[in-house]
């Protein structure tokens, strides 16, 4: 993954770097650096940890053209040498790189036969060898020859000493150039652009620019094209965590509005049929939800709900696991899940769906990521920039958006106009869990002790029993496994003990009577259990050791109620444990790796 920003301007670069790096660096955080060109070296600073790290790099750093990376190691655990920009020999060209070269090995027996002596155990410090390789004053040129030995993914921007610019290139990982009034810059995301420009260009596979001060200039396939600039929707101020101590309890609480703007002008009392933010095409014979971790449990609740909704079948896969035949998807429609647009693994199966004839669709909240691109067409959530690590706030908008892909594709019914009502009812009922918040936190008081936790929970709440369970592990970091309630007794009873409580979700529905049989035979193994039940829910607090009430809904609804009743839990037991909670231990955010 990793986060690249480049600057040139006439401002002194180091603290732009520094902060566009703080916008990224939810892409990877354990090591971070800048190298800035002189006239006859390029100076680099690196080091261990997060971009707060730099900070307290010595006085007298100058200079007004600069690049900055932050890392998730890949290639070369995390450490000083490790980490980026990466130098040639003779410390005149510096690079920072986000993705991974899958030939670096050849090219850096090549390169040592050559000469070049190598510092740090990278992929990407092959780039600056052979980039040193190739320049004869021309940096251009340098990286176009460079870039043409190698197999793998990149965003690359690169400085040389005595060159008054950058020069940047991608092939499968972002890049955005940021124009400014007589600054220019780059990065791996928008975010990290914001505070100088909201005036932006997405690069496409194979681009490569050169960023001067004054102009930038922009090649594709090797002829020179015109800038398409676009402007981002997104405001400097998104980004702040307004008083909140940190982004996940800030995105937490947003999600009210998420549910609003992402139903905006899509539902209305007179067709209960979702009018989507996508050209009409064939309807599909069937429809296959895809996505990776958070997305995936979006993709699985679309599978639930559609089945409720519509007779079409319906399907589910994570992503890295799904390899249709070609030719076998025709009149399919593929609904790749992502809110950063960017993960390696579901664009990857994107490719695959169209080889096999399916038509593809992107639901994602990233303005022209790259499964926008991948994608016949693209269904924009609403959610606004996500900072923190943990989905909250996305994956609520991924859920509005499959519902209402559902209600989309489904037959007018009178079933179909109820749920309309209760899509407009969501906002207010997530609001008033949300202010509910302080009976989760008494239980998070209660269940931070334990080191193991089960979640389970029956039909189209199973999703939000895995979900929990990943956000248990990612933030709160406790081992948290999600099951289908029926198959607790089929192994996982064994692990049944005083020590391994478990979160039962038991909204009435018709699952109800079943919930209830499991959770008395997990009582008779001396588990704790939490049931998590609608408020008017009388009958469970005789049989569990807590409840934890969440407003009365349509059954069908009380997924979204269930996410954020868990997800407040997480937050509150990460909070309780002192932990990292916006950027947990080996995580980051865009996973634009295999
Ligand atoms: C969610 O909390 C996780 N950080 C992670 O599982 C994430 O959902 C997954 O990597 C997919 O990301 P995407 O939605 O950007 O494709």
């Amino acid at each position: 993954m990793c986060g690249i920003v480049a600057y040139t301007g006439a401002q002194e670069a180091y603290p732009i770097l520094l902060r566009g790096l703080k916008r990224v660096e939810y892409r990877g955080y354990d090591s971070c650096g800048v190298a800035l060109p002189h006239s006859e070296r390029v100076q680099v600073y690196k080091d261990l940890g997060a971009v707060d790290t730099l900070k307290g790099t010595p006085d007298g750093i100058q200079g007004n053209t600069g690049i900055a990376h932050t890392r998730w190691a890949t290639v070369g655990e995390p450490s000083q040498a490790n980490a980026h920009p990466h130098s040639d020999c003779t410390r005149r060209i510096a690079i920072v790189h986000n993705g991974d070269i899958d030939n670096f090995l050849d090219l850096k027996q090549e390169l040592q036969d050559q000469g070049h002596s190598f510092s740090s155990q990278t992929d990407s410090e092959v780039i600056a060898h052979l980039i040193e390789r190739e320049y004869d004053g021309d940096l251009k040129a340098a990286v176009t020859k460079a870039t043409a030995r190698l197999e793998g993914s990149y965003a690359i921007a690169v400085v040389a000493a005595g060159f008054p610019g950058v020069v940047v290139m991608r092939k499968d990982s972002p890049l955005v150039l940021g124009l400014g009034n007589g600054e220019n810059l780059a990065a791996s995301d928008a975010p990290a652009l914001l505070e100088r420009t909201k005036r932006v260009v997405y690069l496409e596979d194979g681009d490569l620019a050169v960023l001067r001060p004054e102009s930038v200039e922009l090649w594709r396939n090797g002829a020179q094209v015109e800038l398409t600039v676009q402007e981002v929707a997104w405001n400097v101020t998104e980004l702040d965590r307004a008083g909140y101590p940190h982004f996940m309890l800030k995105e937490i609480h947003e999600q009210p509005r998420v549910i609003r703007d992402t139903l905006a002008g899509r539902i209305s009392l007179t067709d209960p049929r979702a009018t989507l933010p996508i050209a009409a095409h064939k309807a599909p014979s069937r429809v296959i939800f895809i996505g990776c971790g958070t997305s995936y449990h979006a993709a699985l609740t679309g599978q639930y709900f559609f089945s409720q909704v519509s007779p079409l079948p319906v399907n589910a896969y994570v992503a890295s696991e799904f390899d249709p035949a070609p030719g076998t998807l025709r009149d399919t429609w593929v609904v790749a899940l992502s809110q950063s647009g960017e993960t390696a693994d579901t664009i990857n199966a994107i490719r695959k769906a169209r080889t096999a004839g399916a038509w593809t669709v992107a639901v994602t909240n990233v303005m022209s990521s790259s499964i926008t691109r991948a994608t016949d067409d693209v269904f924009y959530m609403q959610a606004g920039p996500e900072v923190s690590v943990a989905a909250t706030k996305t994956f609520m908008a991924q859920l509005v958006a499959v519902y209402l892909l559902a209600m989309h594709l489904a037959p007018r019914s009178t079933a179909l106009a109820e749920l309309v009502g209760e899509l407009r009812a969501m906002p207010s009922k997530v609001q008033r869990l949300i202010n509910a918040e302080s009976q989760i936190k008494a239980l998070a008081a209660k269940l931070t002790r334990y080191d193991h936790m089960f979640l389970i929970a029956r039909g189209i709440n199973v999703p939000m029993a895995l979900e929990g369970a990943l956000k248990l592990k990612e933030v709160a970091y406790l081992h948290a496994e999600g099951f289908a309630a029926g198959e607790l007794k089929h192994g996982p009873f064994a692990l049944l003990g005083l020590n391994t409580p478990v979160i039962a979700m038991a909204p009435h529905d018709g699952q109800y009577p079943r919930m209830l049989t499991a959770i008395k035979e997990i009582k008779a193994r001396g588990a704790p259990v939490t049931a998590i039940a609608f408020q008017d829910d009388t009958e469970l607090e005789r049989f569990v050791d807590d409840v934890l009430h969440i407003p009365v809904a349509h059954p069908l609804f009380a997924p979204w109620l269930n996410t954020v009743a868990l997800q407040l839990l997480s937050y509150s037991i990460a909070e309780l444990r002192g932990l990292p909670i916006d950027k947990p231990r080996h995580l980051a955010k865009s996973v634009t790796v295999f």
